[in-house]
């Protein structure tokens, strides 16, 4: 790295790899965009052609040649990539889920701490504006206590449309369906908002007959500071329906419910004394500002980190403990639904 600037590579030129890529630029951070690489060659020279990053021909012409890297590989390339991204003392930017199971995840994570690398992962949800705002009204004393919360996430197969992947049901590369490749966020959104998980009862389905990829996972939730919730994660065949949220949260004296757009809202909610309050869009963006660490861009925020030789957040452990709770969830549906631990 000189004089601050970081040199950046990418593995994998898919779907995130452009959205990081284009909120890189957004974010205005000191980058030199080096090599980009990708099996598909297509994909990469495209994802080239648009971003400034140069084809690279193989994973380690890639790691030999930046201080920071990207994986956006499907899932079972994770862990492989980190590893050779970590002997090389190399910054990782890590997509999620991190691995099929939350101790392959753990001894990522650990292997990226004990290098002392700045190292973070994508669950962006974490800088979403509506998440920030729900939690500052859970948080507020004069809601009262966290007593339920009822969330739901679905979305269209992503074995078409916009996603166009075809990994996703081979469960050899996506290590399993709805619950683990999509609804790790929803599950890293309720720790964030509620607090930690103590159980869980889960069931899982799957309609559409891909080996291992369930298509629904209900679970019903116990958290360790007594409230309760549900999740709900459907992938379906309604294309008309992308990814969709809706979060109801039940305080004491407060009622919070977010929907519409997973970043901008709107949160709406409702207090005893009959007070409704509603935010969505640059309103809830800027009533955020004042309650953010650092800024709103996950990719820029990464990049300062590095630069400042400091962790970054969310950093792979946070993943690890969203894991142990999809851990929990498919050891219960193994199970017929019955009440697991979550392990720590
Ligand atoms: N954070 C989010 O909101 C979010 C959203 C979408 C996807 N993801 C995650 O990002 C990852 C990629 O998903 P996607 O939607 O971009 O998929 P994608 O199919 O669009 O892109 C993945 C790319 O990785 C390439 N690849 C496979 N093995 C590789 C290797 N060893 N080296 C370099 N490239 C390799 C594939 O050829 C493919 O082009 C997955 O883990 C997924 O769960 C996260």
């Amino acid at each position: 790295m000189q004089d601050d600037v970081v040199r950046v590579g990418f593995l994998g030129a898919g779907l995130i790899a452009t959205y990081h890529s284009k909120s890189l630029r957004r974010s205005g951070a000191r980058v030199d965009r080096r090599g980009v690489y990708d099996p598909d060659p297509e994909r990469a020279a495209a994802f080239a052609a648009a971003s400034g990053h140069t084809v690279a021909a193989s994973e380690d012409a890639v790691l030999d040649d930046c201080d920071a890297v990207y994986i956006c590989t499907w899932t079972n390339e994770h862990a492989r990539l980190l590893r050779s991204a970590v002997e090389r003392g190399l910054h990782v930017f890590c997509e999620k889920p991190l691995a099929f199971t939350a101790d392959d995840a753990q001894r990522m994570a650990d292997v990226a701490t004990a290098a002392g690398i700045t190292h973070q992962v994508g669950l962006v949800l974490r800088r979403s504006p509506a998440y920030l705002w729900a939690r500052h009204l859970i948080d507020d004393p004069a809601a009262g206590r966290v007593m339920a919360v009822v969330f739901r996430d679905d979305q269209f197969i992503p074995i078409q449309g916009h996603y166009a992947s075809t990994w996703r049901a081979d469960r050899s590369l996506v290590g399993a369906g709805t619950l683990l490749e999509h609804s790790i966020h929803d599950v890293d959104m309720l720790r964030y908002l509620v607090g930690d998980i103590a159980s869980v009862s889960a069931n899982t389905s799957n309609f559409h007959g891909h080996d291992g990829i369930e298509d629904v996972c209900t679970a019903s939730l116990r958290f360790a500071n007594g409230a309760t919730g549900t999740l709900t994660s459907v992938w379906h065949d309604n294309l008309a329906r992308p990814s969709l949220r809706r979060v109801e949260v039940f305080c004491e004296r407060r009622h919070i419910v977010i929907e519409g757009d997973d970043w901008f809202g709107p949160v709406n909610w409702t207090d005893s004394d009959g007070t409704t309050g509603s935010l969505e869009s640059e309103a809830l963006a800027a009533a955020v500002q004042p309650m953010r660490d650092g800024g709103d861009n996950p990719d820029g925020e990464f990049i300062k980190a590095v630069i400042e030789r400091r962790p970054a957040t969310p950093d792979l452990h946070t993943a690890v403990a969203a894991h142990r709770v999809v851990d929990a969830m498919y050891a219960s549906a193994a199970q017929g639904g019955t009440a697991t631990q979550v392990l720590r």
